[in-house]
């Protein structure tokens, strides 16, 4: 018996790995924790759960922007639906954020029942991503991927297609996640015209539209993917889960990082 003890001892310290030790020998774990409780092989057992907690892949930040009527939300759905039936963890998001209290600001002011001014208006925008920061951390941190309909990217474009200098439109958002990828949905102007619902709310004129169009482009960064929307629902939504399902790969093992900023989300 003391034999079998010395070898398994000595097979621990060879491997340095409990785990597998354990799987070859039938003897509780009770008696193999205190025959090494002494011994650097627990301590490097301890250290091997603490590296393990502490590189939990963390789900990927998935952004979709493009103007008004570009099928954001339809691809989201649809997207979300799909990473599902793979087996992914996700969440779907939605900025603005109707719900909360500043949310409900946004909402009477985009369905033009309250006036307010533009600056105003792009920091309320702002202060409802700032909101969800934390639960939003929290979720990747989880393992959990965000498929996000909308995030600074429009607060930028439509206030600077208002007139708003881009520079400051910009300054609020500085420092929230950084997506892994924001997917940009462009649509051509006359399929954008002969989409259903066209026109009930603030910003969806044409002009204005083409406006929002430009200063996108402007704020395209290289984890930026344009996907014209000009196609077919299910077309576009294959291009987009190739996409997605490469990123959310990629970005586990990646740190999160602040938008516009140096420095990690911790
Ligand atoms: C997206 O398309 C526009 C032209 O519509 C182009 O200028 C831009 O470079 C493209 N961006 C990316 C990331 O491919």
């Amino acid at each position: 018996m003391s034999f079998c003890f010395l070898a398994l001892l000595l097979l621990c310290v060879e491997t340095r790995s409990l785990v597998r030790v354990s799987l070859l020998c039938f003897l509780p774990q009770y008696w193999i924790v205190q025959i090494l409780s002494s011994h650097k092989v627990f301590i490097n057992y301890q250290n091997t759960i603490r590296m393990k907690v502490s590189t939990t892949p963390r789900g990927s930040l998935i952004v979709f922007e493009g103007c008004d009527r570009s099928g954001k939300t339809t691809q989201c759905a649809k997207l979300v639906e799909s990473l599902q039936a793979q087996g992914e963890e996700v969440k779907l998001m939605k900025f603005p954020d109707r719900t909360t209290t500043i949310g409900t600001l946004i909402n009477n002011y985009l369905q033009m029942s309250q006036e307010l001014d533009d600056r105003v208006v792009h920091l309320l925008f702002s202060a409802n991503r700032w909101e969800a920061i934390e639960s939003m951390k929290k979720t990747l941190k989880a393992g959990t991927t965000l498929i996000v309909d909308r995030y600074a990217f429009s607060g930028i474009a439509y206030s600077a297609a208002k007139g708003l200098d881009l520079e400051w439109c910009r300054s609020p958002d500085i420092g929230l996640i950084k997506p892994d990828k924001v997917i940009y949905l462009s649509v051509n102007e006359q399929i954008m015209s002969e989409r259903a619902n066209y026109g009930n709310e603030r910003y969806e004129k044409i002009d204005f539209q083409k406006r929002v169009h430009n200063i996108f482009l402007q704020l395209q960064e290289p984890y930026w993917q344009n996907v014209s929307a000009d196609g077919s629902i299910d077309v576009i939504h294959k291009e987009i889960n190739t996409i997605v399902s490469e990123t959310i790969r990629d970005s586990k093992v990646k740190p999160l990082l602040k938008l516009w900023t140096d420095g990690e989300i911790l």
